[in-house]
């Protein structure tokens, strides 16, 4: 069975690292296609490769996911033209998972929409620590096989090179679920603040029992990293208390505009997974993808 690795443009630096991984896994070569804009800004797509038959794998890092949206529903169209036997679609960073539910009357459900829109199109989707909040579970919205990885081994390897005496710190409940599992893969101990949003921009985190940690390296773990105020405001917390400057892990590092200066700025370590290219990226989620494909190929 032939398998082919496509990959969206501008993503090569993960889709190297897991081709060299994946082939020895599941026999997973990287295909050729040209896939660019005509001038009048519609997309073109081309596959190169002969994939006849073949069990085609996407690779396509979704974040700014509208502009990336149309050229690979097109590429999906142009494989089912060229006879390929599944395609399957690896985000590493799966996006729409927020807008989880109507919160203001009139609103679109996006999470679910963009689920239904996806399993139309492709046979199986993997991804990494997709942002599940009131959806518990992938199944609920996509109907198509969907493997859902955690980068918390990948994130505890790297603590245990890296950093001397962590505690790990879930920013808000919600990411207890990585801190708590994090912590317990690294062998360090973990806490949980708590955080309540008032707009966009506008978080504000509560005081922990911080006092036992105050010899630690404070990890802050969160899934996503947006506008960096989830983080901002629990480092700024962590050291009104007398810890020292945390590192920040986020699986995701979306960083809206201007986040990562304004983070550094503010003396953050910030480290992310290459699950969206950016300088940040430390954590190689390639190991943990080519597992992932072992199953699903
Ligand atoms: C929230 O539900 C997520 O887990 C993150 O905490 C959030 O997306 C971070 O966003 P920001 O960086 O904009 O505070």
């Amino acid at each position: 069975m032939k398998r082919v690795l496509l990959t969206m443009p501008g993503q090569a630096t993960l889709a190297e690292s897991l081709c060299e991984q994946a082939d020895l896994q599941t026999g997973l070569q990287a295909g050729q296609m040209e896939l660019r804009r005509f001038p009048d800004g519609e997309s073109y797509v081309r596959v190169l490769s002969d994939v006849k038959g073949a069990d085609v794998a996407i690779l396509c890092q979704l974040h700014h996911p509208d502009d990336k949206i149309l050229p690979l529903l097109l590429l999906v169209s142009t494989l089912r033209d060229l006879g390929v036997r599944r395609i399957g679609l690896i985000a590493p960073y799966l996006a729409y998972m927020r807008q989880d539910k109507r919160f203001h009357e009139g609103e679109g459900i996006s999470a679910r929409y963009f689920a239904r829109l996806l399993s139309q199109q492709v046979d199986w989707l993997l991804t990494v620590d997709p942002h599940l909040h009131r959806i518990h579970a992938l199944s609920e919205v996509y109907s198509i096989p969907a493997l859902a990885l955690t980068a918390v081994q990948p994130i505890a390897s790297w603590l245990r090179a890296n950093i001397d005496k962590p505690v790990v710190i879930g920013p808000d409940g919600e990411s207890e679920q990585w801190a708590a599992r994090v912590a317990e893969a690294t062998g360090c101990p973990y806490e949980v603040l708590t955080k309540e949003r008032f707009g966009d921009r506008d978080v504000r985190v509560s005081l922990p029992h911080v006092d036992a940690w105050r010899t630690h390296t404070p990890v802050l773990v969160d899934d996503i990293i947006s506008t960096g105020r989830t983080m901002l405001q629990a480092a700024a917390h962590l050291q009104a208390a007398g810890l020292c400057a945390p590192v920040c892990i986020g699986v995701h590092g979306i960083f809206a505009a201007g986040a990562l200066a304004e983070m550094q700025a503010a003396g953050l370590r910030v480290v992310t997974s290459n699950s969206i290219p950016d300088v940040s990226n430390q954590i190689d989620l390639a190991p943990l993808l080519a597992q992932g494909l072992q199953h699903l190929l």
